[in-house]
């Protein structure tokens, strides 16, 4: 009996004091946790505000692909717009339609052309194309014509030797190989699937700089009435007419860049045909520098010596 109550005892009293040791704990625990939740709510109310924020997606870039739907011919666009001013010609009668700024600079240097159409990125395969339509019969002399942006430093020189290594290439510039289109809508390149089927782009030449041989320029353009158009103005001219329609070849050269130096040496400008994302006052700056080394280059002149080691495109971004 006594072994047997002992017994019971000692086997309740740990179970007791096990109790009576949770409760107090739970006390404590109860007692921390509210101190922790009093202080831990600004800052959950913080962090659930930037979450959320995170979480919040903007607006996707005003964008209207819908006329696309409409019409994918190139021609249809084309038809529409009127061409407002060319070099040698300055028509009084549309004047009032010119931006007063490029009037003014037409009249200064009589190269400007002007159309009539709404300029917008996602319109940039219209201004390509009218280049090429304007080119063809205005300038079918020309040998090459390059197309550029107006956030690319063009070194004219260097172009010159980068024509003069390919001098029979078809389409020249900076070849960017097995990409895929984007298909996300928040990307400034969003193309989707119903407006270009190709999900992957074999080889096409970067739109900051692309030259295209004289003696195909109408051919391309010809071909690209045929193409349904679309937004990506490089991957539609270089890539699904010239190369994937008329099987033309796309030559790279790492010269004509879509990238600039980390460094904005001179020197490291002179090295490149072209370098983008250069700002207005950047190339204001640069470009007289460029002038100089470009007239000592005529004098043939080693110019740039000791930069030869930062010509590669690790030192570009
Ligand atoms: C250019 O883009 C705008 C906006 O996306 C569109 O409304 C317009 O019709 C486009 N085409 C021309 C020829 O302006
Ligand atoms: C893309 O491919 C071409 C030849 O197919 C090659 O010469 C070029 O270096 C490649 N482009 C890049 C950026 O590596
Ligand atoms: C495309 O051109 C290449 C040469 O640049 C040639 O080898 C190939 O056979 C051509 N393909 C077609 C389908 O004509």
């Amino acid at each position: 009996m006594w072994m047997s109550a002992n017994h019971t005892a000692l086997c309740w009293a740990p179970k007791i004091l096990i109790i009576k040791m949770v409760r107090r704990k739970s006390l404590v625990l109860a007692a921390l946790l509210m101190v922790s939740v009093l202080a831990a709510l600004p800052a959950g109310w913080w962090l659930a505000r930037a979450v959320s924020r995170g979480l919040m997606l903007p607006a996707p870039p005003p964008r209207d692909l819908t006329h696309y739907m409409k019409t994918k011919s190139l021609r249809d666009y084309l038809m529409d717009i009127d061409l407002l001013l060319e070099p040698s010609r300055t028509s009084c009668d549309t004047m009032s339609n010119i931006p007063g700024g490029n009037y003014l600079e037409s009249k200064q240097f009589n190269d400007i052309l002007v159309f009539d159409f709404y300029d917008q990125y996602q319109n940039l395969t219209l201004k390509t194309a009218l280049i090429l339509k304007w080119a063809s019969e205005k300038c079918p002399q020309a040998k090459f014509i390059f197309k550029t942006d107006d956030d690319v430093l063009v070194n004219p020189w260097m172009l010159y030797n980068v024509i003069k290594d390919h001098p029979n290439a078809q389409l020249l510039g900076y070849s960017i190989n097995e990409t895929k289109l984007h298909r996300d809508e928040y990307n400034k390149y969003f193309v989707p699937r119903w407006l270009a089927r190709d999900d992957v782009i074999p080889q096409y030449l970067s739109g900051t700089g692309y030259l295209i041989n004289g003696a195909y320029i109408k051919s391309i353009l010809h071909t690209a009435y045929t193409v349904p158009m679309m937004n990506v103005e490089d991957v539609y001219i270089t890539y699904l007419v010239a190369k994937k329609t008329l099987n033309l070849t796309l030559t790279h050269d790492r010269r004509v860049s879509p990238m600039r130096p980390w460094v904005t040496f001179s020197c490291l400008y002179w090295q490149l045909a072209a370098a983008h994302s250069v700002k207005p006052t950047e190339i204001l700056r640069i470009w007289p520098n460029l002038k100089i080394i470009g007239k000592e280059y005529n004098r043939k002149k080693k110019v740039c010596l000791g930069y030869e080691f930062f010509n590669k495109d690790i030192f570009l971004y």
